[in-house]
């Protein structure tokens, strides 16, 4: 992992191969600045307008012979009046993406900390996200693969000593692991990424972890113990489907319990309800919610929430076969409830139901957060840029929404209400997987998977079918899997702990 440091006294004392100043438009420098980096020709490049500091404008300049650092990259911020916090993230992961082609081993970044701006752990805690996913790429396949020549990052505060800034940039370089690691897993294709793949990389994690232990339930297991709804999705496969769980314990007594559930569709075709051709392969994202609960699970020793934590995978691959599950076939989930299966492509449900019911049952939590790409609908409504929030306790949708605001995994609510919910009801059945409409589909699965609740836990479900993988770049993930989810429980579960 990236080194971390703070980076205290004289800007001219600076012996860093890079240093980034970040500028905002308009503004001037100070006279150690000015000084210290003197041998730039900063004050001509500034007053001939080369750089205008516009938001993503960058400039590196070189200077020989002098002390100090040798290269200098001034970062555009924009107008200081629009600057946020999320214009800091984007351009810190800018800043990633280009640190991944350089070859620099040490980079050291002064902070743009304003009176009236977000402050300094914050920002370093964006900018370690921002170096931490950018430069990180998916190349494991690729003949010609890069090194990462960069080792070290260090802070700077115009000289100031500042231990929670250096805190921030250590938990946004740590979670940005996290991330990387939900992309990875997300990236992996399905020939290689199934569901007994995914229970390996689980149990691998828990025993690199003490405080952590592994469950994995094989189709023989869940036959046994009735998870008829993970089983029906997975029947229609030559891979055997997968129920996991890691529980990570904080060591307190009395501590709350969190339970953090990831739909695991290692390839979604639809099933016999086939989905068309064109953009099929994007199917191998469907596991994107499970690779964000085993991506936190990964960080979690290192986070140190104040809650246990268990994060639960529910896994199959959804193929059409002589074996699978067809339109019109009732199966049992765990809870006992019955489902009329109308559409084999509303498969993510299935999984889920039994996921919340079990880890419910046995696990009794505080509050169970689910996480799935489940619905093209959440791309209808929010696009890629935010996730669905869907809960039945305000009090924890309410947390899922400022976390998600200030991780920048942003997610916005929509209504549960028991209209949306009757329609998942069957003459026959006690559940139908479809209401044979489109209409709100985001809530009518949010809804069905509710039902796999039995004693009125607190819930809330993220429907990340937009965001778990992205066709344009974004605060330092290039096109492809974005380990959403990561950010946001990384940051709930701490204030979960907190009592906020
Ligand atoms: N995995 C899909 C949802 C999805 C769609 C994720 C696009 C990412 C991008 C899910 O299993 C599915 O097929 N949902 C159906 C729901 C329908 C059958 C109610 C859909 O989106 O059409
Ligand atoms: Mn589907
Ligand atoms: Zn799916």
């Amino acid at each position: 992992m990236i080194q971390c440091q703070l980076k205290t006294g004289a800007l001219s004392g600076l012996g860093a191969e890079l240093y980034v100043l970040p500028l905002f438009s308009g503004q001037s420098l100070t006279p150690e600045e000015q000084q210290a980096l003197a041998s730039f020709g900063l004050a001509e490049r500034l007053k001939d307008g080369d750089f205008k500091a516009g938001a993503g404008e960058q400039l590196l300049l070189f200077a020989s012979g002098v002390k100090g650092p040798r290269r200098l990259l001034l970062l555009g911020l924009g107008e200081v009046e629009r600057f946020t916090a999320q214009v800091w993230r984007e351009l810190a992961g800018d800043l990633g993406i280009w640190l991944k082609g350089q070859s620099f081993r040490e980079v050291v970044c002064e902070l743009p900390v304003l009176d009236e701006g977000p402050e300094a752990a914050i920002l370093a805690e964006a900018l370690g996200k921002g170096i931490g996913l950018g430069t990180w790429i998916f190349d494991k396949y690729l003949a010609s693969r890069q090194k990462l020549a960069l080792k070290r990052v260090g802070l700077r505060l115009g000289g100031a000593r500042d231990a929670k800034a250096l805190a921030g940039l250590k938990r946004g370089l740590l979670i940005s692991t996290g991330a990387n690691t939900a992309r990875e897993l997300a990236m992996e294709p399905a020939n290689t990424a199934t569901p007994s793949w995914l229970a390996s990389r689980a149990r691998a994690l828990a025993k690199a972890c003490p405080r952590m232990k592994a469950t994995v339930y094989k189709d023989a297991d869940l036959k046994r113990l009735g998870m008829g709804g993970i089983l029906c999705v997975g029947q229609g496969s030559r891979e055997a489907s997968a129920l996991m769980a890691l529980s990570w314990s904080c060591g307190r007594k009395n501590a709350p319990t969190v339970a953090l559930v990831g739909k695991g569709v290692s390839f979604d075709t639809g099933g016999i309800s086939i989905k068309p051709a064109a953009g099929m392969e994007n199917m191998k994202f469907d596991m994107g919610g499970a690779a964000a609960v085993l991506g936190l699970m990964s960080i979690v020793d290192e986070l140190k929430p104040k809650v246990n934590v268990i994060g639960v995978v529910a896994s199959a691959e959804n193929m059409p076969d002589g074996a699978a599950v067809k339109p019109g076939d009732i199966i049992r989930a765990f809870n006992g409830k019955t489902i009329e299966v109308i559409n084999t492509d509303a498969e993510g449900r299935l999984l889920l139901i039994d996921a919340v019911s079990w880890v419910e049952k046995t696990h009794k939590p505080d509050a169970i957060l689910d996480i799935a790409t489940l619905t093209g609908g959440a791309l209808v409504s929010l696009g890629q840029e935010m996730s669905i929030v869907i809960g039945n306790d305000p009090g924890l949708q309410d947390a899922v929404i400022e976390a998600g605001s200030t991780s920048g995994d942003l997610c916005w609510p929509l209504p549960l209400t028991e209209n949306y919910a009757r329609v998942m009801k069957s003459k026959i059945a006690d559940l139908r997987n479809h209401p044979n409409s489109r209409y709100g589909q985001s809530i009518t699965a949010a809804a069905f998977v509710r039902e796999g609740l039995m004693q009125d836990t607190a819930w809330a479900h993220l429907d990340v079918a937009g965001t778990a993988s992205r066709d344009s770049k974004r605060e330092g993930c290039l096109p492809g899997a974005t380990g959403v989810g990561v950010h946001l429980f990384a940051d709930l579960l701490k204030a979960y702990g907190e009592g906020a």
